[in-house]
């Protein structure tokens, strides 16, 4: 378990950190609790679960890379499941400012990654920004999501982003965490399938530029990230993102990855190449793999 980690556990009330200590430190723990073990924790600690997602925010806040402002944001997303998945802000030395991820799509994105159906509440730390009131608003639970923050009373996502504007404007009626299956031919090198995989189920209704990569970790194992489109554009998770939050969530760091690879549709209206490579670069020097894709 990584020093962070075991400074938030002992920030927690005596009562939390020892229920909270046999989950986090156990090697399977990946930034998020059952509906089980959020039932025992609250058992264990007293709290109601509005308190348990409150008090859980340090933990979440942990897992923030923040070499840019040194400000670490936490935030839990709540799954129908009854799963509840941690997140954290990161930030990126040496790469245009615009490539940071915030603590609520991280904690979202962590969610759809794990194919959970649909988001009840959002927990933060802090109020969230308009770029995460509108990349919330994308969501197939956006009319009913409620927003949990310290000291605040819950409120909608709506009572924080009024008139809002949203996919329908644009007349498209999916939404993010509807499952997506778009059909690209597979390939036989593992990884190449893993990041095609990720852009099947990428979701971009606006542009259709499916996208998703695939980051070898150790030679064994992989993480993926799936590209998540918005309908104000800017507040779109490209598919690094979303695979760099996945590796610091289970624990891996940068340094981890021996291999990367994005699959993107070919002749689409925009690329991830370049964006990513240069991410890639700035954390230090990991070169890209592109492959482009044909729909089946
Ligand atoms: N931040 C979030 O993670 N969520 C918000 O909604 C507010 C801002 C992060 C982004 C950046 O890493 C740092 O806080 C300073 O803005
Ligand atoms: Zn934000």
């Amino acid at each position: 378990m990584n020093d962070s980690l075991l400074n938030a556990l002992q920030r927690c009330t005596p009562r939390l950190g020892e229920a909270l200590r046999p989950y986090v430190m156990a090697d399977t723990f990946k930034a998020s609790f059952s509906a089980e073990e959020v039932s025992a924790l609250q058992q264990a600690s007293g709290l109601s679960a509005t308190e348990l997602a409150l008090a859980l925010l340090p933990l979440a806040a942990s897992y923030a890379i923040t070499p840019l402002s040194h400000f670490n944001v936490g935030a839990i997303a709540q799954g129908i499941s009854g799963r509840w998945y941690l997140g954290a802000n990161m930030e990126f030395a040496s790469a245009p400012i615009q490539q940071t991820i915030h603590a609520e799509q991280s904690a979202i994105n962590h969610a759809w990654m794990c194919n959970e159906p649909q988001l009840t509440a959002v927990t933060v730390n802090y109020t969230p920004c308009g770029h995460c009131r509108q990349f919330m608003n994308e969501l197939n639970s956006a009319q009913q999501l409620t927003i949990h923050l310290p000291g605040c009373a819950p409120q909608t996502l709506h009572d924080y982003l009024p008139n809002a504007f949203g996919p329908k404007d644009l007349g498209i009626t999916d939404t993010l965490f509807d499952p997506q299956a778009h059909p690209f031919a597979a390939q036989s090198d593992p990884l190449i399938e893993a990041a095609i995989d990720a852009a099947s189920q990428s979701y971009a209704p606006y542009t259709r530029a499916y996208s998703g990569i695939a980051l070898q970790i150790d030679g064994e194992h992989w993480v993926t990230g799936r590209y998540a489109e918005n309908a104000a554009f800017n507040p779109s998770l490209p598919p690094l993102q979303s695979a760099l939050i996945m590796l610091q969530l289970q624990g891996y760091p940068v340094s981890a990855i021996t291999r990367a690879v994005l699959v993107e549709v070919s002749d689409a209206a925009l690329s991830q190449q370049s964006a990513s490579a240069a991410i890639l670069t700035a954390l230090g020097g990991y070169s890209l793999e592109t492959v482009t894709v044909f729909s089946k």
